[in-house]
């Protein structure tokens, strides 16, 4: 049977996690540019949804190994579907790097990651003030990759569902596609 839609809970974990990224993404680069009484909340906020992040794109990756997606349509040249599956992936990437960095991060620094003030994260790396400064960058570099990436694939996305209208939106959103 051919799929025509990604699985529903693809679907809500691909819209979910595009809301949670983006106030991540926005919020992180706020935060790191103030001083206000604010900042220290944020930051603990930050590490926390950073961590239902990662725990959000590793139920994706399994729903995504159990539920084949949708193929793209024919219409689409083949080297632009090589183009489509190499973002994809570089996204997931992404995905994975922004909380594992800010992990690794936290524990180079000394710092146990507290998760909404309930539980702690074990430590993965010793306190190392010079691996701390790499992976901070780190954190910082990934984050603008993944903006530019982020701003690429929400043009091809609008391209696709405005312009083309060829059903690759719809395949994200839900709806079935006419025959
Ligand atoms: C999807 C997950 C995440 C995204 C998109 C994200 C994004 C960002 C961004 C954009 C910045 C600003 C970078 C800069 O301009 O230098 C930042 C800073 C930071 N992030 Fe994340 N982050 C994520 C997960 C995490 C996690 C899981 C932790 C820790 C457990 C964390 C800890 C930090 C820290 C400590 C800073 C620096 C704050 C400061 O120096 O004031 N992040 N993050
Ligand atoms: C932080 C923001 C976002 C991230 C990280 C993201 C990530 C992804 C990933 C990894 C896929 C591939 C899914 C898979 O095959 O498992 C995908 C597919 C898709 N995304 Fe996003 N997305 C984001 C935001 C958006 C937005 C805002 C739109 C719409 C304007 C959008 C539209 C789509 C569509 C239409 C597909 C299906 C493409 C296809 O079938 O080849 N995404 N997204």
């Amino acid at each position: 049977m051919s799929t025509r839609s990604y699985h529903v809970a693809a679907r809500v974990l691909h819209w979910s996690m595009a809301l949670l990224i983006l106030s991540m993404l926005f919020a992180g680069l706020a935060m790191v540019q103030s001083l206000e009484p604010w900042h220290l909340t944020l930051l603990q906020l930050h590490k926390s949804f950073g961590v239902v992040a990662l725990v959000a794109v590793l139920a994706r990756v399994i729903i995504r190994a159990r539920f084949t997606p949708p193929p793209l349509p024919n219409s689409v040249p083949p080297l632009q579907k090589k183009v489509a599956k190499l973002s994809h992936i570089l996204l997931y990437a992404a995905m994975f790097a922004m909380p594992i960095s800010g992990w690794l991060m936290q524990n180079a620094a000394g710092r146990p990651v507290v998760v909404f003030d309930m539980f702690a994260l074990p430590s993965l790396l010793p306190q190392n003030l010079a691996l701390y400064g790499f992976l901070r960058e780190f954190h910082g570099w990934v984050a603008w990759a993944f903006i530019a990436l982020i701003l690429v694939h929400i043009g091809a996305a609008l391209h696709h569902g405005l312009i083309k209208r060829d059903g690759v939106l719809q395949q994200m959103l839900g709806n079935k596609p006419k025959d």
